[in-house]
């Protein structure tokens, strides 16, 4: 080829990108809400977002050059560099981490001649690390291209996906067991195990009427399962009840939680219900529009979903005059993640909905004031509507019913770590938490940790405890660490998610989450001493007090519980240089005993029947 011929070809190469974004950009109508999306569309057609590129979208969108930067590098799954036309990244969850992820990374790194986080010099491919991808019931596990998940590598795996690398061969045509993701339902109750007609639940709430449908989701006592645990009830009716020219129901998919994945299997399994429960919403609340937040991890989900919202559209359980209602008219459409956490807080996800950083917002107001455009906005994680359509078809009393007062219904649990069978796990509230460890297979545990990182860790001494918002609360990550595990290391990994997942908003969180690390990389390193544990526990109080959000406000929950609970972690980092794995689990339980102060912590709660 000629250089003038060559300098044709890349003239026409990028007249072709230039007409590819123009064409996407007008598919979703120049509108400059859809950024995020149009990124990610974008950066689909050649890999890689380069500087020209966001100056076209932010001219088809009236955006600055500075806004559309701004956002590209706010998620972490936007490159403004280039990146490798194969872009692997491992999942990076303690969990993944016990299965022996690090090690694979390294080998397969070796073997592809490149550092983690570099591109190789024929940018052929690109080698880093991502937070959990919820696949811990199957990791180690790794995304490719931001659509395509590998569950459980191993080394064979590793060393044949080094060679079809190398080869150029392309991913579609790799062996498709590795891509298989299995749901690893284990123990199902009400929402896993009850098969429910598509429409069933919507007919019975459009049949009660939309106040009396309110009534029944009071009556239940149904709370969140974010993690928050607000009144369901309260929310829609606040929502109800707000002015604005337009309401809006989301459905919170990002399950960012590490150790969480049961909105996985529910979207899989079960996305009628899902979407069942936001049309029962839209319905009480007068709602016309929805939105599915779908975190970028689950990128894969999201041609089933689209297949299932059209069937459902053509059902009439979608669209105008849902199920012949005159005046009943929902639809909804599903907005992918680009790898930001944050962007599980509900405002954050709402800026992020609106293309914009996942900057949390100032609150009040509250999204059910004003949300998603300003306008009033109800924000329910995937299981609550799930448990809402159940309700529809059940009734509140029946929901009630099942449960603790408190703590009503059933709670799908994530298990993953040392246990025999990880999987899902559902059981009705007030189940012990030694249940569910007999349950899964658990031997010789010595903590569990419970709602993820920003949760609780469990000693072996609190195991009667009870799941319940007025025991030990979560959103469903249940992680189990037998006694090989070093729970001081446990702590680092979640500090280390923490100040990689810190949005840097707010200085307290931003310096706070990075301190953190270092005072526990000093500890690790053997350099550490009594006074690094005391300014953990500053660090830890000063976070939770003063940052801008529940990320910063729970980064040290690990800390502050594993320094409390397995002090001796800590303290043979003091000791010496070198790390023995075994240690006295009696110490540590009189340490945990000493800090709850209470021989059977769950003896307050109701009796349940499990
Ligand atoms: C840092 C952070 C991350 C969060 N991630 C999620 C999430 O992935 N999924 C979720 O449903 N809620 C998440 N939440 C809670 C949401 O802000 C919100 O409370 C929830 O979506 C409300 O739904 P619910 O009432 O059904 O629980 C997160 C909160 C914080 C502070
Ligand atoms: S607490 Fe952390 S994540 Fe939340 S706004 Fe501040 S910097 Fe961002």
């Amino acid at each position: 080829m000629t250089v003038d011929s060559a300098g044709d070809a890349a003239g026409t190469a990028a007249q072709d990108d230039a007409a590819a974004v123009d064409a996407l950009l007008a598919r979703h109508a120049n509108d400059p809400h859809a950024l995020v999306q149009v990124l990610r569309e974008v950066q689909a057609l050649r890999g890689w977002l380069p500087r020209e590129t966001l100056a076209r979208v932010g001219d088809g969108l009236g955006l600055g050059l500075a806004q559309v930067e701004g956002v590209a590098t706010f998620y972490r799954f936007f490159h403004t560099r280039p990146v490798g036309a194969c872009r692997v990244l491992f999942s990076d969850n303690v969990t993944d981490r016990l299965l022996g992820s690090e090690a694979l990374m390294a080998d397969l790194c070796r073997r592809l001649r490149i550092a983690p986080g570099e591109l190789r010099a024929d940018g052929r491919v690109s080698v880093d690390r991502c937070s959990c991808t919820g696949l811990c019931d199957q990791g180690p596990a790794l995304l490719i291209d931001h659509r395509h998940v590998l569950t459980r590598l191993d080394a064979g795996r590793v060393a044949r996906i080094a060679e079809l690398i190398d080869a150029g061969v392309p991913v579609a045509a790799w062996p498709a067991e590795w891509f298989e993701v299995v749901d690893n339902v284990q123990r199902a109750d009400v929402l896993l195990g009850t098969p429910v007609v598509p429409g069933a639940a919507l007919a019975a709430a459009v049949q009660r009427g939309r106040q009396a449908m309110l009534d029944e989701i009071v009556r239940s006592n149904l709370r969140g399962r974010g993690g928050a645990g607000f009144a369901t009830g309260t929310k829609w009716r606040l929502c109800r009840d707000a002015p604005g020219a337009m309401h809006y129901i989301v459905c919170n998919a990002d399950e960012g939680e590490p150790g969480t994945f049961k909105d996985r299997v529910l979207l899989t399994r079960h996305a009628d219900l899902v979407f069942e429960g936001m049309a029962i919403a839209a319905w009480v609340v007068g709602a016309r529009e929805g939105r599915v937040y779908l975190r970028g991890e689950y990128r894969y989900l999201l041609e089933p979903l689209n297949a299932v919202l059209q069937r459902r559209r053509e059902a009439r359980l979608l669209g105008t005059a849902i199920l012949g209602c005159e005046g009943f008219d929902f639809d909804l459409q599903i907005h992918v993640g680009a790898g930001a956490y944050v962007c599980g807080e509900e405002s954050s996800l709402i800026e992020s909905l609106e293309g914009k950083r996942g900057t949390p917002r100032i609150r009040p107001p509250f999204p059910v004031e004003q949300g998603y455009l300003g306008q009033p906005t109800t924000v329910n994680n995937v299981e609550t509507f799930c448990a809402a359509a159940h309700i529809a078809l059940g009734g509140g009393a029946w929901w009630s019913g099942i449960g603790t007062p408190k703590s009503t219904g059933t709670k799908i649990h994530s298990v993953s770590g040392d246990c025999e069978r990880p999987g899902l796990y559902e059981y009705p509230f007030g189940t012990r938490i030694g249940r569910i460890l007999e349950d899964c297979g658990a031997r010789d545990t010595q903590a569990v940790q419970v709602g993820g990182p920003s949760g609780t860790c469990i000693s072996a001494f609190e195991f009667g405890r009870r799941i319940a918002f007025e025991d030990v609360p979560t959103a469903g990550a249940f992680m189990v660490f037998d006694r090989s595990r070093d729970m001081f290391e446990i702590a680092r990994g979640f500090a280390q998610f923490f100040a990689h997942e810190s949005c840097g908003f707010c200085t307290p969180c931003r310096v706070g989450t990075a301190l953190v690390v270092k005072r526990m990389d000093k500890l690790a390193a053997g350099r550490g001493s009594r006074h690094d544990i005391d300014v953990l526990y500053e660090l830890d109080a000063l976070m939770h007090t003063s940052t801008h959000c529940g990320l910063g406000a729970s980064a040290c929950n690990p800390l502050r519980d594993t320094i409390a609970k397995f002090r001796p972690a800590y303290e043979r980092r003091l000791q010496s240089l070198h790390f023995e794995p075994a240690f006295d689990l009696d110490a540590e339980l009189s340490v945990a005993r000493a800090v709850t102060g209470r021989d059977d912590p769950a003896s307050h709660l109701e009796p349940v029947h499990e």
